[in-house]
């Protein structure tokens, strides 16, 4: 476990009485002040990074940045980023991005993420892994105490064959209360992934666990594609509450 340094507060009294959405477009303008000209950028999904895209678009537009070159994590964020005219590229074309900025399910003491309770945690993870810097923008209600704590893993598995995958998921965290179930839309049928894979939800009753051995023993199942823990990626989280935002950084 790592040692974070002392977070930084910025307190203001006008952040009192502002809805999760104010606070996390406040977290979003906050990281793309760290976004600088000439920087290949990894664009987050959701709607707290939403407001990330449309802010570097904005100092675009007002020529206070330039050469920004932006990689989606989804194909929705790469519709916003078409749609306010962010020039994109890919991680094939550029391996090394400077900088992501995206939210997070669940963001625990360690800076370990929960991601993906929007169904794109395999491209965030593809590309915010491939990042010398990843900012992690929450509003206050996503720190836990412990990973699992507010709602479920999700876990991107293959279709064939899912309900065998999501049963021996549930099975190797038995101990836990672990249950397993099937991401689906409003209509019952399976939320599709950009990757054209399904999502098995993993809740647990007692928290996940030893995360580092879970994530070994969810990778080494077959059928598994990718699972939404983000351990020890997140360089900066920076939180906006009703007392102020904070910074913490790795
Ligand atoms: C999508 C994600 C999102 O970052 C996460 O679900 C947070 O979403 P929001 O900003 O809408 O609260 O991982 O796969």
């Amino acid at each position: 476990k790592i040692a974070l340094e002392k977070p930084e507060t910025l307190s203001s009294p006008s952040l009192q009485n502002l809805t999760q959405d104010d606070l996390k477009k406040i977290a979003a303008l906050k990281a793309v002040e760290f976004v600088e000209s000439g920087m290949i950028i990894g664009l987050g999904t959701g709607s707290t990074a939403c407001h990330a895209v449309a802010r570097i678009a904005e100092l675009l537009q007002q020529g206070k940045l330039s050469n920004v070159v932006g990689i989606p994590t989804s194909k929705k964020t790469h519709a916003q980023a078409v749609q306010v005219g962010i020039p994109l590229s890919d991680i094939e074309h550029h391996p090394i991005v400077d900088l992501a900025i995206d939210g997070a399910d669940e963001v625990d003491t360690y800076m370990n993420l929960v991601k993906g309770r929007g169904g794109s945690l395999l491209r965030e993870k593809m590309i915010e892994g491939a990042c010398k810097k990843f900012i992690v923008i929450v509003d206050e209600s996503k720190m836990v105490e412990y990973l699992g704590a507010s709602g479920a893993m999700p876990v991107e598995v293959v279709p064939f064959c899912w309900k065998y995958t999501a049963d021996r998921l549930q099975a190797l965290f038995q101990a836990a209360g672990c249950v397993a179930k099937l991401k689906v839309l409003g209509n019952g049928d399976p939320f599709v992934t950009d990757n054209a894979n399904y999502i098995v939800d993993l809740h647990f009753e007692k928290g996940i666990g030893d995360l580092n051995a879970a994530s070994d023993l969810i990778l080494r199942l077959p059928g598994v594609v990718e699972h939404g823990m983000f351990l020890d990626m997140a360089t900066t989280v920076i939180i906006a509450g009703s007392r102020g935002i904070t910074i913490k950084n790795k």
